[in-house]
């Protein structure tokens, strides 16, 4: 079987792979071929948000993504979020805000985050909940996490 090619621009960079399998999920091609473990593989069923990133501007979970999908169109991961080394605003946020514990649900919360201020600057404690709602996380509690988007947003 000859496998699919993948063109698209990531980050910003024009990437290219070859020789993936048709069922292959965006999240495995980011991850394992293209060298960007930065998005999460948690439950690979689109149900924790950890593996979120840009899909032409949109937000997705890359799990469910199939690669294919992606061919031609621009995507950003939470490596293109922070500037050079960097961290972005809303990474210093969240380290300050100790919302980061294990750290699993971290990049798919930061792409969430960045997200939901893009949209709304200043959003209410239940904006904040819903648009994060689909992002689980088993060790803050999520008050902290509500500090952290409450950081970022006032910054
Ligand atoms: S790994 Fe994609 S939503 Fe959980
Ligand atoms: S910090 Fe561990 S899952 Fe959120």
């Amino acid at each position: 079987m000859v496998g699919v090619r993948l063109s698209c621009t990531i980050n910003g960079e024009a990437r290219e792979v070859d020789g993936l399998w048709e069922g292959e999920s965006l999240l495995y091609v980011l991850r394992e071929r293209l060298g960007l473990p930065g998005s999460k593989n948690a439950c690979e069923q689109g149900e924790c948000g950890s593996c979120s990133v840009y899909l032409d501007g949109v937000l997705v979970c890359s799990c469910l993504v199939l690669a294919g999908q992606a061919e031609g169109r621009e995507l950003v991961t939470v490596e293109g979020l922070a500037e050079e080394e960097q961290l972005h605003p809303i990474q210093e946020a969240f380290l300050e805000a100790g919302a980061v514990q294990c750290g699993f649900c971290t990049p798919g919360l930061i792409v969430a985050t960045h997200d939901l201020l893009a949209r709304n600057p200043d959003p209410s404690d239940a904006e904040i909940r819903e648009a994060l709602a689909g992002n689980l996380c088993r060790c803050t509690g999520y008050e902290k996490i509500l500090d952290a988007v409450k950081l970022a947003a006032q910054r």
